[in-house]
C-alpha cells in the first residue's frame, strides 16, 4: 500500500464520499452476511447493565446499534473522524452520543470505558500503533477490547471471496474506486497473529479469538489486565 492511501485526510474524504451509500453497499458486497457476523462478535463480549462502551471507527454506527439492541442497558459512545459517516449514525440513533475525533487522539481521560469495540476500522488507520495505545489508555483495568476485521492474506477462500466481491463491486456499485481501495487495504494489513502481538506489546492480553467465513474474518477479544 502506498503512503498516499494512508494519509488521514484522504481516508476521511473517502469515507465522507461513500457515507450515504455505505450501509446498502456493505450489505450488497457482503451478500448480506456482515450484520450477522457483527452480531456474533458482539455476543462474545462480557456484557452487563450500565457499561460505558466506546466504539472506535464507528462509521454509520452498526456496532453501537447492536449494543443498544442487546438485552442490557448500555451506554455506547461512537467515535469516527468522518463527519458524513457520523451524520448517518446520528440520524439512525438521535439519542446516542457520537463524537467526531481521530482515534489516535481520543478526547477522553484514562480508564474511562469498560469496553472498547473496533470493527473494520483499524486496517484503514494511518497510525494503528498509536490507536492501539490510545485504546489501552482509555480502557478500564479488566476491561475488554473487541477487534473484528478481515484476516488479510491470500488463502484460497479469501481469493474466492474477493473475486465475488470484485464482480459485485463492478456490477452494482457506481463509484467503485473507494471499494477497490478497501479490498486492497484488507490484503495488505498485517495478519491477525502479528496484530495480536501489537496489542500485546501495548499491554493487552488475548482472551479469545474466533474466525468467521472460514477464516476470512477474524475476531479477537483482549483484556487490559490489572497491574499491581
Ligand atoms: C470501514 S468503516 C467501518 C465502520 C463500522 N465500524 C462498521 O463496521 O461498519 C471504517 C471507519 O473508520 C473511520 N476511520 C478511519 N481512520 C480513522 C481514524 N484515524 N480515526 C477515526 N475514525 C477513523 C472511517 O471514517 C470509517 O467510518
Amino acid at each position: 500500500m502506498t503512503s498516499i492511501e494512508k494519509v488521514p485526510e484522504v481516508i476521511r474524504k473517502m469515507f465522507d464520499n461513500i457515507a450515504s451509500k455505505y450501509d446498502i453497499n456493505n450489505e450488497i458486497i457482503s451478500l448480506g452476511m456482515q450484520k450477522g457476523i457483527k452480531e456474533a462478535a458482539v455476543r462474545e463480549l462480557t456484557l452487563r447493565d450500565n457499561l460505558q462502551i466506546l466504539d472506535l471507527f464507528t462509521g454509520t454506527g452498526d456496532i453501537v446499534q447492536l449494543l443498544l439492541n442487546s438485552n442490557y442497558t448500555l451506554r455506547p459512545v461512537g467515535v469516527d473522524f468522518s463527519p458524513n459517516m457520523l451524520e448517518v449514525a446520528r440520524k439512525k440513533m438521535p439519542n446516542t452520543t457520537f463524537i467526531l475525533s481521530d482515534a489516535a487522539e481520543l478526547p477522553f481521560s484514562n480508564n474511562m470505558f469498560d469496553i472498547i469495540t473496533m470493527s473494520f476500522g483499524l486496517r484503514n488507520a494511518y497510525d494503528y500503533k498509536k490507536i492501539i495505545s490510545e485504546a489501552y489508555r482509555v480502557l478500564e483495568y479488566n476491561g475488554e477490547l473487541m477487534h473484528l476485521d478481515f484476516s488479510g492474506g491470500n488463502s484460497l477462500m479469501a481469493e474466492i471471496f474477493e473475486t465475488v466481491e470484485k464482480f459485485i463491486i463492478k456490477k452494482q456499485i457506481q463509484n467503485s474506486s473507494p471499494y477497490e481501495y478497501l479490498l486492497k487495504s484488507k490484503k495488505t494489513f498485517i495478519p491477525p497473529q502479528k496484530l495480536i502481538k501489537e496489542f500485546e506489546a501495548a499491554g493487552f492480553k488475548l482472551k479469545k479469538q474466533k474466525k468467521f467465513l472460514l477464516g476470512i474474518i477474524s475476531l479477537q477479544i483482549f483484556e487490559k489486565p490489572k497491574t499491581d
